[in-house]
Parts: C-alpha cells; sequence; structure tokens
C-alpha cells in the first residue's frame, strides 16, 4: 500500500547540497522561467508557460494532485545559495500499482553539475524505501540524451519504445518508457 502519511504532511527532505520541499504558488516565476527556456522545452513535449498565471495554474493543478493523494511535486533549492533550480514530481501515481511516473527540469545554468542525479538518488529512495513504490517509471523523448543518460545512470532500463504514440504541435512522436525496479536501482 501506497503509505498515505506524506499525503498528509508533504515530505521536505534533503541532500548534501539540496533541499527538496514542496512546490508553492509563490514559485510561479521560477517555473514560468523554466519553462519557457528553449533548451529545457526542446524535448518536453508540451506547451511553453507564456505568462506566470499559465505556471500559477499548473503548480495549482500539482497541489490539487498531492491533495487527492496522487502525486507530490518538490521545489529543488541549491543550499548555500538558496536558490531554485528546478522541481522534480511523480507526477502520476498508479496506487493500484504501487507505481509512479517522474518528470524533472533544472534551469539550465545547473545543468552539468549533478544535481539531478542526487535529486533522483534521495527522491527515488523515499520513494522506494518511504513512499512504498513498487515500480518508478519515466517517459522520454528518444532525442533526449541527457536524460536518457541520467536514467541509465540510476539504474532504469529501457522497456519499451512507441512509434509515434504521443501527438503534440501537430507531429506524431515517439516515445520511449524506461523503468526502475529497487533492485536495479543504482544510488551511491
Ligand atoms: C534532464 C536534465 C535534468 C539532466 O541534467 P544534467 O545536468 O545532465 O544531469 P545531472 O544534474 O545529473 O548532472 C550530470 C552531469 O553533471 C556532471 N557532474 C558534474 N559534477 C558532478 C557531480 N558532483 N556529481 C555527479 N555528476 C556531476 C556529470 O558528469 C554529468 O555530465 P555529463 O552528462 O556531461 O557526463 C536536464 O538536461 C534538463 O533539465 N533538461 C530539460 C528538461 C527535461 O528534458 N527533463 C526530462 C524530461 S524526460
Amino acid at each position: 500500500m501506497i503509505n498515505d502519511i506524506y499525503f498528509q504532511d508533504f515530505p521536505q527532505l534533503e541532500s548534501e547540497r539540496l533541499i527538496f520541499r514542496e512546490i508553492i504558488i509563490s514559485d510561479a516565476s521560477d517555473i514560468q522561467s523554466i519553462r519557457t527556456d528553449k533548451d529545457v522545452m526542446k524535448y518536453m513535449d508540451s506547451n511553453p508557460h507564456t505568462t506566470v498565471q499559465d505556471s500559477k495554474n499548473f503548480i495549482s493543478k500539482n497541489i490539487e494532485t498531492y491533495k487527492k493523494g496522487n502525486g507530490l511535486f518538490w521545489a529543488i533549492i541549491e543550499k548555500s545559495t538558496n536558490t531554485f533550480i528546478g522541481d522534480f514530481s511523480y507526477w502520476r501515481i498508479l496506487r493500484e500499482n504501487h507505481r509512479a511516473e517522474i518528470g524533472y527540469t533544472l534551469k539550465p545554468q545547473f545543468w552539468g553539475k549533478g544535481f539531478m542525479k542526487e535529486t533522483m538518488i534521495e527522491l527515488i529512495k523515499f520513494g522506494f524505501n518511504n513512499l512504498n513504490l513498487h515500480s518508478i517509471e519515466a517517459n522520454v523523448n528518444p532525442e533526449n540524451e541527457s536524460s536518457k543518460k541520467l536514467l541509465h545512470r540510476l539504474g532504469f532500463r529501457k522497456e519499451g519504445y512507441f512509434k509515434e504514440n504521443y501527438y503534440f504541435d501537430g507531429k506524431y512522436l515517439d516515445s520511449e518508457v524506461f523503468s526502475l525496479l529497487e533492485v536495479d536501482f543504482k544510488h551511491s
């Protein structure tokens, strides 16, 4: 069973360099800056947030998902400068299967420093050990090499390739589905 205690009090967590706290509406300008950035959005296959209100709506939707017990959305804060650098979510929890799908972004100036690997080690450990997930899924644009490299580093395996299964912006796009079981998780 998914551990419902974390849907009463949001789990704030930390790692060596980072704090993972609940996303709040006042994070909207940071979320907007990420979700309008061309490099970030290149393989996200979702619409950019053209206004801060778009980001507020996005955050509200994620808070509602959390309240229903179907997802958790963390802001990633770099400790030494207290800066918002990105986000990580279990944005879709399939309770009956003890499975969740992850989503993650970093502001481009924080790429190449191991921050997302550090985030995923901490929050995936939490997912298996505390939330009681059995498996974790990531759905990736096949051309998103940095995301796939990160998933491989953590032990995710490619389990599926779907041809033209996703319609976005007038095109049918391919998807790769990666999955992680606890036995395969590389967290050192
Ligand atoms: C996906 C994404 C988060 C990956 O970011 P990233 O910076 O490559 O990943 P990490 O933060 O784990 O950093 C790993 C890199 O930092 C380097 N690094 C530097 N210092 C490090 C440290 N102390 N520890 C670990 N890695 C370190 C690694 O060598 C690696 O670089 P490399 O890929 O050139 O070998 C980022 O590209 C992104 O936000 N993309 C846009 C959004 C997106 O596509 N999200 C995923 C949708 S499926």
